[in-house]
């Protein structure tokens, strides 16, 4: 892995992450998660391959964010709990664990039976509006009060590609408030490089709908993937707190191969 600063413009440690960590595989080829989660939840939160993707992200989180099994987790719009699933199953259950989400049927799902077995992993529903996920929602995304108890490590995979940028400033200053170490976030993030990729016709996405708070969304329909400019999410995690910001590119712009369609911001509390 190797890293180098960029310009004074953004100041963030760009990373080039290769598709293989050459870390021992671990539970890496094991065939089934120990708890399977059903096709008709998985399939709402990026496929039926929850088990590949959910393993992927673990190790990326132990090299990239240094995550072991003695720190406590945050975990924000967890689903049906993908994450903790392979995090649980690489550090052997010893995490604290706390993962939150807006849809009831996850939560409720998760707990029965990721709780039920392994009970320092804890899920918790909040009754958040989502226009995707939730678009019946009592409360406001800005609303929102984060657990009071402190964490060591936080994620929120693929959740900012579906929120607003005041919601996501919001959920990146709770975060900062509960949160010691390290918060690894996965977006979808326009810079020059990757606008170059659309224009190019080389991108995934084209995020071609620009929405009044500097966002962009590929789709009718603006939660369903939503793109920031990189050096928003960046400031937001700055005045949250954190530093030491790395960028790692993600797949979805073509720029280079890697082992994650979004792309990923690692920050650090000093
Ligand atoms: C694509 S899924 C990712 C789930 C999980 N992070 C993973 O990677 O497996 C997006 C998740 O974000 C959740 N979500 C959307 N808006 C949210 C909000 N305001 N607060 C918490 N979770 C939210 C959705 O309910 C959904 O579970």
């Amino acid at each position: 892995m190797t890293g180098r600063r960029t310009g004074a413009r953004s100041r963030i440690a760009r990373i080039a992450l290769p598709a293989t960590l050459g870390l021992a595989p671990r539970v890496w080829h094991a065939a089934a998660m120990s708890i399977e989660i059903p096709e008709k939840l998985a399939k709402d939160h990026g496929g039926v391959s929850a088990d590949e993707i959910g393993r992927k992200w673990a190790e990326t989180m132990e090299v990239c964010g240094g995550l072991d099994g003695d720190q406590s987790v945050l975990d924000i719009g967890c689903g049906p709990g993908r994450m903790a699933i392979s995090i649980g199953e690489r550090f052997d259950w010893s995490n604290r664990y706390l993962g939150f989400d807006v849809r009831a049927r996850d939560i409720t799902w998760a707990t029965r039976e990721i709780t039920g077995r392994h009970p320092s992993f804890g899920f918790e529903h909040i009754d958040v509006r989502n226009p995707l996920y939730n678009p019946e929602g009592a409360v406001d995304p800005c609303e929102v009060r984060f657990p009071g108890e402190a964490f060591d490590f936080a994620l929120a995979t693929s959740v900012f590609t579906h929120m607003q940028r005041d919601e996501t400033a919001h959920y990146i200053r709770e975060t900062g408030r509960v949160v010691s170490g390290v918060f690894l976030s996965s977006w979808f993030l326009i810079d020059d490089e990757a606008e170059a990729q659309i224009a190019g016709g080389h991108a995934l996405f084209t995020f071609a709908h620009a929405l009044d708070d500097g966002t962009r969304a590929d789709r009718a329909m603006a939660a369903e993937t939503v793109a920031h400019p990189l050096e928003s999410a960046v400031e937001m995690l700055k005045a949250a707190g954190f530093s030491d910001i790395e960028h790692i590119r993600g797949r979805w712009t073509r720029i280079r191969t890697g082992r994650h369609n979004q792309d990923i911001l690692v920050a650090r509390k000093r």
